[in-house]
Formats: structure tokens, sequence, C-alpha cells
């Protein structure tokens, strides 16, 4: 094993590179020497934050990359961005830990997958729910047969009041920053819980739909100390969105997702098996993550039964989720594992994204075809 430190840079040293931070700042066996934010003094600032008297700043990914010599990058930037410095990392042989969504489009992120492809270095997309316990149980739950085959799906989740721009930041709802709104922000990890689990079946159909009325309107932000006008004329993505998704092996998924709704919660999540439905309560807030203790649905001699499955709590020697989420990435330049999460299967998840995007452009269903890689 190399017992040299790792040299890692974090790329948009924004909100989440702060989480980023912190975990890695909890390994011994890495040192953060380059950072990047395109915002002039930015880098430095999370630099002095941080105490990395050490680490160089940069306001170019391509000049860090070029210069500072790195096994690996966090690629924290906004949606519209996790595509540039992904691919111009891993062609010049820098592991990429990349912030989820994979991208913004179905194109983009198969130009990342190519160049992964090339490098033979790791890609992995950050979805630390992955490392929740009780995420991981659902998947266990349809590996076990329990649920004999998975014929429907309904995911997704909402917020009754949470698009995402408090301190009047605007990168999630601009189309130029963000690309896509909540159907990116949080619908990739709606999705993501329920095709994990059944092993990422690929998408074949998508009829979707998407609308802005709380985005666009000043009301929506009046009472939140932002400035309501300012957030409402920035705002041009999507606040709500969903679809019917068509899965190859005869699986349907019911997906929605909203940043803004006038409604506790648009349902929790199902899975409808031959043998037995599993319940999954929604979060009142959604995260992407279990709201409450699940139940397993079946039938036993005639009978209805109710099984409850108790919430597992985490241990405290696991770490946190982003602890997890890091050290899984560490690990795997480390030790030449396989990405912890792999690139191949959020492909479908971004194509499915991507679907509704144009589905809901044209009003009609679309077809998904996977890019060859
Ligand atoms: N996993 C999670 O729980 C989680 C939570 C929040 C955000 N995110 C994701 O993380 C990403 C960033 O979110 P955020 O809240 O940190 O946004 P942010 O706007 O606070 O930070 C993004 C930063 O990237 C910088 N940037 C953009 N392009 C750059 C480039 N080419 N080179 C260097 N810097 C660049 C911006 O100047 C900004 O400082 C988003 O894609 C978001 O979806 C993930």
């Amino acid at each position: 094993m190399d017992e040299r430190k790792l040299r890692v840079g974090i790329i948009g040293t924004g909100g989440i590179a702060h989480s980023h931070m912190r975990a890695y700042a909890k390994r011994s066996d890495l040192e953060i020497v380059a950072l990047c934010d395109v915002v002039p003094g930015k880098a430095k600032a999370f630099a002095e934050e941080f105490g990395l008297e050490q680490a160089a700043c940069y306001e170019s990914h391509e000049e860090m990359l070029d210069k500072e010599g790195l096994d690996a990058v966090s690629v924290c930037t906004y949606n519209a961005q996790h595509a540039a410095p992904t691919i111009y990392a891993l062609n010049r042989g820098v592991h990429v830990l990349c912030e989820k969504p994979f991208s913004v489009t179905l194109e983009e992120a198969a130009e990342m997958m190519r160049a992964e492809k090339a490098s033979g270095k790791i890609l992995s997309i950050g979805f630390q729910p992955r490392f929740d316990r009780n995420m991981q149980k659902i998947k266990k739950i349809v590996e076990s047969g329990e649920l004999g085959q998975v014929y429907y799906i309904q995911t997704g989740g909402g917020r009754r009041r949470g698009i995402p721009c408090n301190n009047q930041k605007t990168s999630f709802i601009e189309k130029e920053t963000a690309g896509v709104g909540a159907l990116g922000d949080i619908g990739c990890y709606a999705l993501d819980m329920v095709l994990n689990a059944i092993g990422y079946p690929t998408p074949l159909t998508v009829s979707g739909f998407v609308t802005d009325y709380f985005g666009k309107d000043p009301e929506t932000y009046r009472y939140t100390g932002n400035d309501a006008d300012f957030l409402a004329e920035k705002f041009s993505v999507d606040d709500f969105g969903g679809a019917l998704i068509r899965l190859e092996g005869g699986v349907v998924v019911d997906f929605r997702i909203a940043w803004a709704m006038n409604i506790n919660t648009p349902g929790d999540t199902i899975l409808l098996g031959t043998k037995a439905g599993l319940r999954i309560p929604s979060t009142d807030c959604w995260n992407g993550t279990v709201g409450g203790e699940m139940t397993l649905y079946r039938h036993c001699a005639g009978s209805p039964i109710e099984a409850k499955i108790p919430l597992e709590k985490d241990k405290p020697e696991d770490g946190t989720l982003w602890d997890r989420k890091i050290g899984s990435f560490v690990d795997a330049v480390k030790l030449g594992l396989p990405s912890p999460i792999p690139s191949e299967q959020i492909l479908k998840n971004q194509a499915i994204i991507d679907g509704v995007v144009r589905s809901a452009a044209c009003g009609k269903e679309v077809e998904i075809v996977m890019p060859e890689i």
C-alpha cells in the first residue's frame, strides 16, 4: 500500500466544499494541497477558515490541475460546472469525486464517463445517502427476494417551501449555473433511492413535466429575509417536476419532486412486488433519506400481514455520512478499489432527469437512448 500522503484538491469552495473539507480533515493519510474557485479570493478565504496555510489557491481549475500533481479532487462546483473540471482532472490522471447530480445533460455525463474510461481513474458521484444504514436496508430487502418481482415504484418527495436560495444565493436557481432545479437537486436522490435498490435497470421511456409557479413568484420568498423580487427575477429552473418512467424488465416508476408545494408530502416511496410491498415514509422536508419506520405488506395463509422494520441507528464508530462518502472515495483511490458510487449507475439517473426535461419541453413521452461510452 502507498504510504505517501495523497495530494488532494477541492474545485469550487462554496457551500458543500465545507462538508467535504470537514471529512477530509479527519484523515491523516492525505493533505489538502490546492483549492480553486473562480470567484477571486474565495479559495483563499476557505484556506484561512480551515487553517490550510500550505494550500495553493487558484481561480482556474486548469491551472491548478496543470501545476499541482494531484492524486484526487473533489468537484464541488455548481451543476453546470461539474463536467468541465471533472473531464480536465481525469484527463490529467486525477481521481474525481464529483458532487451530485452527475451533471445537467446526459451527453455531458457521457463525456465525463468517456474521460473516466480513457484515464483508468475513479469517478465517483457524491450521493452520501447511499451510506445511510436505512437506505442500505431497502436494497437488502429487495435483494432478499422478500418482495418477489418488483413491478411498480412510486418515489419522490417535497418541501412545502424549500427553494435553496438563502443569503441571496442564486447558484441553485439560475439556469446558467444550476441547469436544472428541484429535478436535479433533490430528484436525483429519490431516483437513486429506488433504482439502486433494484439494481439500476436501464430507463426506456419518460413522460415528464416541470413547473415553476413558486420559484418565479416573489410571494414565495416574502417572509424569508431575502430580496423576494430579486430571487423571483433570477429564478429560471423548475421547482416541481415528475414523470412516468418505464424501465427495462417491465418496472414502472411514478416519480415527483418539489422544492415548493401546497401539501405536506406528495407521498411516501412505495415498492410493489409480486410477493410483498414496501412503504418507505417520506421525510417532511425531503432530503433523500428514509423518513421513519418502513412497513412490509404481504399475505400469509390468506391473511394480510404488516411488519414494521425498525429504523437502524448509526454507530458512532461509523462517523458521519460525509466521513463515509469521503472515506470510501479516498480508500478506493489508495487501494485501487472500484468507484464507490459508480458513474455507470448514475448515468441512468441522469438519463431520466435529461428525459424529463426533454419530455416536458415537447409535451410528449420521449425515448431514452443510452449513449455509447
Ligand atoms: N451532497 C449534498 O448533500 C449536497 C448538498 C448541497 C450541494 N450539493 C451539490 O454541490 C454542488 C455545489 O453546491 P454549493 O451549495 O456548494 O454551491 P455554491 O454555489 O455555494 O458553490 C459552488 C462554487 O463553485 C465555484 N465554481 C463554479 N465553477 C467553478 C470552476 N470551474 N472552478 C472553480 N470554482 C468554480 C463557484 O464560484 C462557487 O463558489 C452542486 O452541484 C450541488 O448540487 C450537494
